[in-house]
């Protein structure tokens, strides 16, 4: 059984298509051991708590340093017995201490098709503003690794999804959410647990 931590910020709907496909029995051999958010009021602790799971919240505010916080943040996920570290929408970056902590057992799931509106300074609606703004035709979701870069590790799953006339950032957001992240993050999810299992 792999042992996840699920790492939020906000809504916590890819928390909810993770938690779906485990109770759907769609993912196979994996649980959530964690769900940590940097933010008291993220609803997704409130979808944790409805589901049983142990939540959490650990903001880098509470630390002299984001080193320090990076420290802790691997330290608990350690002691927690969490073999994979699953960034649904965290919007904090991540220190080199704990990418270096869980290094090749991070992954992170991204509201665009990398490498187009990525790095720093896109997150969340941004992505689907910008994409807007350049016009283009077509845009979807990209789960990867995480390495020291902003959305630069390696690439596990891309899915497509098609730019509407008259599409608005939120409503280019849901379709992204709906057609692409929803489906590709558990699929990604499923990918790396065997990976894993294979490196052993
Ligand atoms: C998702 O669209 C996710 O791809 C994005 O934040 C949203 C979180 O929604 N992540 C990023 O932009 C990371 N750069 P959720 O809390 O409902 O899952």
């Amino acid at each position: 059984m792999l042992s996840i931590a699920v790492l939020v910020s906000g809504g916590g709907t890819n928390l909810q298509a993770i938690i779906d496909a485990i109770e759907s029995g769609k993912l196979k051999d994996v649980s959530i051991g964690c769900v940590i958010s940097n933010r008291k009021d993220a609803y997704a602790l409130t979808r944790a708590k409805d589901h049983k799971i142990p939540g959490e919240c650990i903001r880098p505010r509470d630390f002299g340093s984001i080193e320090e916080y990076g420290d802790h943040l691997a330290n608990y996920l350690q002691s927690n017995g969490i073999d994979l570290v699953v960034l649904a929408g965290f919007l904090v970056v991540l220190p080199k201490n704990f990418i270096q902590a869980f290094a090749g057992r991070i992954i992170n799931i991204h509201p665009s098709l990398i490498p187009s509106f990525c790095g720093d300074g896109f997150y969340g609606l941004k992505v689907h503003e910008a994409a807007l703004a350049r016009g283009v035709k077509v845009t979807g979701a990209t789960v990867h690794y995480v390495d020291e870069g902003t959305d630069t590790g390696p690439i596990i799953i891309q899915k497509a999804v098609c730019v509407e006339p008259g599409d608005t950032p939120e409503i280019l957001q849901k379709r992204v959410m709906e057609q692409a992240e929803w489906v590709i993050l558990p699929e990604a999810i499923d990918l790396v647990r065997k990976e894993l299992e294979d490196r052993r």
